[in-house]
């Protein structure tokens, strides 16, 4: 098979969850890594056996080999890098989210459609066998149309583990753009497009002690809220409440629930790929767990692996740069609708990617 050779910048924390992953996809290999810290890119690029070069940035970009840059940076450098990779000709593929602002969101867009390459963006969870079952369901009618569903990530926050939470508390963190993202593609996956949204904002804390290693005891400013709240009303009908937040203990609720004029639909954890689906059907008393009608055991990488194919195959990438941006004018759709006290009407147009076929072979997504 027509390999196509990825380049890693931003060597974190998640970046091991890409190297254990992307091997499970036989169109991807890894040709370099880099980071502002050298010591990470070799520690990346050793860990990942694959026999990978650490280099610096600019080398990784001048690699004439390298199809694809995935940008695993912190959410204030995904711009700058994104955009260096596209003007070094590159495909790139940003972690979440796409940028922090619908400027510079549009920004790369563009730049990349002069530059005639892909933009790909996280979450790819929604391509998890998880979510496309649920998809599958409500595209098969089985729920009815959706009529109402609720969305909650509700948590205390981050500077307990990670090692370096600071980001989690400026602009492009806080809980809508850090975990929103990966509710809002699965709601734009299994429902269709959003028409309005409203919303309510806070920071509970305006300040954070960081309990984790190596930073414990450094206090953070909190730049952006902490808690979001709002509802969203989608182009169908569907009203769908959410709320965000990483100022709360002790949530019982799911993480997204749909109701549909002939049943219930509870879809997975849509931070995960394979968790269980669930469904009640209207006039029964009990939920029923649903078989999974995709292939399991794939993780952080899909949405690479999705694109390489997409480029070799010449068809539209399912992570895209356009559904990225639909999330973060959403997101920021949230945050505006608090500042204004009016609901935020959607501009961004929003086709769904195609559904992953059901047939397809292990390591493979054509
Ligand atoms: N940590 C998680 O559990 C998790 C999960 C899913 C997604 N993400 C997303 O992944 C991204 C990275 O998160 P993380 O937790 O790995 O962060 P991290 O701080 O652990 O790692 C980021 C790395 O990027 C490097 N970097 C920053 N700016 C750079 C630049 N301009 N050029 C080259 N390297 C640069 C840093 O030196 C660091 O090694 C974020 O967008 C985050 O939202 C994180």
């Amino acid at each position: 098979m027509q390999k196509v050779k990825i380049g890693i910048i931003g060597c974190g924390n998640i970046s091991g969850n890409y190297i254990q992953n992307y091997r499970k996809f036989e169109i991807l290999e890894l040709a370099a890594c880099a980071d502002l810290d050298l010591s990470r890119a070799q520690a990346l690029a050793e860990k990942s056996g694959s026999g990978a070069k650490a280099c610096s940035v600019e080398e990784l970009l001048a690699d004439k080999s390298i199809q694809i840059v995935v940008n695993l940076t912190v959410p204030q450098a995904h711009t700058q890098v994104a955009l260096q990779a596209i003007a070094a000709g590159k495909h790139v593929y940003s972690e979440k989210p796409l940028a922090l602002t619908r400027e510079e969101g549009k920004q790369i867009l563009a730049a990349a459609k002069r530059k005639k390459v892909r933009v790909g963006c996280a979450p790819d969870t929604f391509l998890g066998a998880g979510i496309q079952t649920c998809r599958k369901l409500i595209d098969d009618g089985a729920i009815g149309q959706i009529v109402a569903g609720t969305a909650f990530m509700l948590c205390a926050g981050h500077e307990s583990w990670h090692p370096a939470p600071e980001f989690y508390y400026k602009l492009g963190g806080g809980p809508m753009f850090d975990m929103g993202p990966y509710y809002l593609t699965a709601l734009l996956n299994l429902i269709g497009p959003m028409q309005r949204i409203s919303g309510f904002s806070r920071i509970t804390r305006p300040q954070r002690t960081i309990t984790s290693q190596p930073l414990n005891g450094k206090v953070i400013d909190v730049e952006t809220p902490d808690h979001v709240a709002g509802t969203i009303e989608f182009a169908g009908g569907a009203i769908v409440n959410v709320a965000m937040s990483f100022a709360v203990h002790g949530n019982p609720h799911p993480p997204i629930t749909l109701f549909g004029t002939k049943g219930a639909l509870a879809v997975p954890d849509p931070n995960g790929f394979d968790g269980a689906v669930r469904v009640r059907y209207a006039g029964t008393k009990e939920w029923q767990d649903v078989p999974f009608t995709h292939p399991t055991g794939y993780g952080r990488s899909f949405g690479v692996a999705d694109m390489a194919h997409a480029i070799v195959g010449k068809r539209p990438h399912r992570a895209s740069g356009e559904q990225a941006f639909a999330v973060l004018d959403a997101m920021q759709g949230f945050l505006d609708a608090s500042d204004k006290g009016k609901a935020y009407v959607i501009k961004a147009p929003y086709q769904r990617a195609a559904a992953l076929p059901t047939t397809l072979a292990p390591g493979l997504l054509d």
